[in-house]
């Protein structure tokens, strides 16, 4: 069987009093997109935070290619290839969708003894990877804020892709969306997928993550009940665990 890209196995995380996860496992393959499903409150940016290295795991333990390790901080998670892109986007709204994309790390070129920002390959670049995408932008020196929200989260993942995403991990990327904006995005997850690329999806709509999910766990107050392989769980079900401990 293929070694996870990244595995956790049986992570705890308590704020206090609080008992935030309990015994969640999840095994995240390449090419996989694999959707984490709760209701508000089960769980699912607290797990992602820790696969993120916002936050440490009271207990548990985590695995990249195989080995065991800990993430000490978002840094270290972007060093190793774990990408996030957030609810609240990282993103600056007055700066152009250019300067967003490549934030501190555009390309330069020297004339004479001085290095200046080289706007033209900057320019092409982020349009190649927009295209990439499957989306096409008016004008990079457009400012983010003029952007709807769905293209807002192309750009945030374009920009995970071009810089080495091994794993992308998407917190809730179409909850604030209307129907056309959230098809866009779910073409974009697709797309990433079929580079290779691990996906991690959280998502409290049943419908968005049975569109491009392969894997399914439903998170609900902290608990999983494990993991749902696509084509053997359907609508139905995945609802009935996202609210199952309600019903009982
Ligand atoms: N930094 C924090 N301090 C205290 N409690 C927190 C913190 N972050 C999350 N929680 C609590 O942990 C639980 C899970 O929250 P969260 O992971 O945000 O859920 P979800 O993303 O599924 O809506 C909630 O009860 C929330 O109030
Ligand atoms: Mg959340």
């Amino acid at each position: 069987m293929e070694t996870p890209i990244m595995q956790l196995t049986d992570i705890g995380k308590h704020f206090c009093s609080i008992k935030a996860l309990s015994n969640v496992s999840i095994k995240i393959i390449q090419g996989e997109c694999h959707c984490l499903l709760g209701d508000n409150g089960a769980g699912k940016s607290t797990f992602i935070k820790i696969m993120s290295g916002v936050h440490q795991p009271t207990s548990g333990q985590i695995y990249f290619s195989g080995e065991m390790t800990t993430i000490e901080s978002p840094r270290s998670a972007i060093d190793s290839g774990i990408a996030t892109v957030y609810q609240d986007l990282a993103m600056i709204p007055l700066m152009s969708v250019m300067r967003n994309f490549w934030l501190g790390r555009e390309l330069v070129k020297n004339i004479g003894p001085f290095k200046i920002m080289d706007t033209k390959k900057c320019n092409a670049i982020l349009m190649q990877e927009m295209e990439k995408m499957g989306i096409s932008l008016h004008d990079p020196s457009q400012s983010v804020g003029t952007l709807s929200g769905g293209e807002k989260q192309s750009v945030a993942i374009a920009r995970a892709v071009y810089f080495g995403a091994k794993v992308l991990i998407l917190d809730e990327p179409t909850s604030a969306l209307g129907v056309y904006q959230t098809e866009k995005v779910l073409k974009t997850i697709a797309k990433v997928r079929e580079k290779g690329i691990a996906v991690v999806f959280i998502s409290h709509n049943v419908n968005h993550a049975l569109e491009v999910g392969d894997k399914f766990t439903v998170l609900c107050r902290g608990k999983t009940l494990g993991t749902a392989v696509r084509g053997k769980i359907d609508y139905a079900q995945l609802q009935y665990m996202m609210s199952g401990e309600k019903l009982n």
